[in-house]
């Protein structure tokens, strides 16, 4: 996939626009553009870094999984919250995102415990091995599918998350919400409510919390998430 990016720079005051990682000066395939932005920065640096993820974690509880279910980690990146889930007890974590790179830097972060996930490299919105893994007991997505500004991703995507999510599943969104900035990583942002979500999902997921939740950047400006947790039925 090509995408045209713009130069535009990364001014951390300009509250209502960008944020984060360099932005792209010229058209990259998306996933240059994400490796570059892991390979380029410390991963507590990185906009969207949690050294501890309290939020996802306690949606997580709320599901109350067993330690054998299946938690699919999507868009994960260098996420701390792969190790945090290992450390639960979860023995079924697959961590999946298009940048090679930010996996293998997670990798090393985990040291042995690496061997402990599933990884996987694919594309969300152009799906080849996501395609073909049983279905999981929770999706996990922080600040991945707001990057997704296509209506026809945004379809690939929700259709994934229908064919992927058990019955009696969760899914868990975290996304930028409609106060949040309109970029992130350099990338346009669709931001969502709660109600959008509730919409896209349809009656098979049924709305089981949710919450507004202010990121702290490790520069220290503020981004408005929204936190959801679905059940499917
Ligand atoms: C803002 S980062 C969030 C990373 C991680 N979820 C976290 O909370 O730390 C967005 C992540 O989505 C991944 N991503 C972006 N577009 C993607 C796509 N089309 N398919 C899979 N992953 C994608 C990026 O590589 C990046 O790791």
């Amino acid at each position: 996939m090509k995408i045209n990016l713009t130069g535009e720079s990364c001014h951390i005051d300009d509250k209502g626009s960008s944020c984060c990682a360099p932005a792209a000066e010229e058209e990259k395939s998306l996933k240059e553009h994400w490796n570059k932005a892991y390979l380029n920065s410390p991963d507590d640096k990185l906009g969207w870094y949690e050294a501890f993820p309290e939020e996802t974690i306690c949606l997580v509880e709320k599901c109350n999984l067993s330690p054998d279910s299946v938690i699919l980690n999507v868009g994960a990146g260098t996420t701390t919250l792969i190790g945090f889930l290992l450390l639960i007890g979860y023995k079924n974590v697959i961590a999946t995102d298009i940048s090679d790179a930010s996996l293998n830097k997670l990798k090393i972060s985990l040291g042995d415990d690496k061997d402990k996930v599933k990884w996987i490299v694919d594309d969300l919105t152009r799906p080849t091995l996501l395609n073909h893994i049983a279905p999981v007991d929770l999706w996990i997505d922080r600040a991945v599918l707001h990057f997704f500004t296509a209506p026809e991703d945004r379809d690939t995507y929700f259709g994934l998350v229908r064919s992927k999510v058990k019955k009696g599943g969760f899914a868990i969104f975290a996304e930028y919400n409609l106060d949040g900035a309109s970029k992130c990583a350099g990338l346009p942002i669709h931001r969502y409510s709660t109600e959008m979500l509730v919409r896209r999902l349809g009656n098979e997921f049924e709305l089981t919390g949710s919450f507004d939740h202010i990121y702290f950047m490790p520069s220290g400006a503020e981004r408005p998430y929204v936190y959801t947790l679905f059940k499917k039925s």
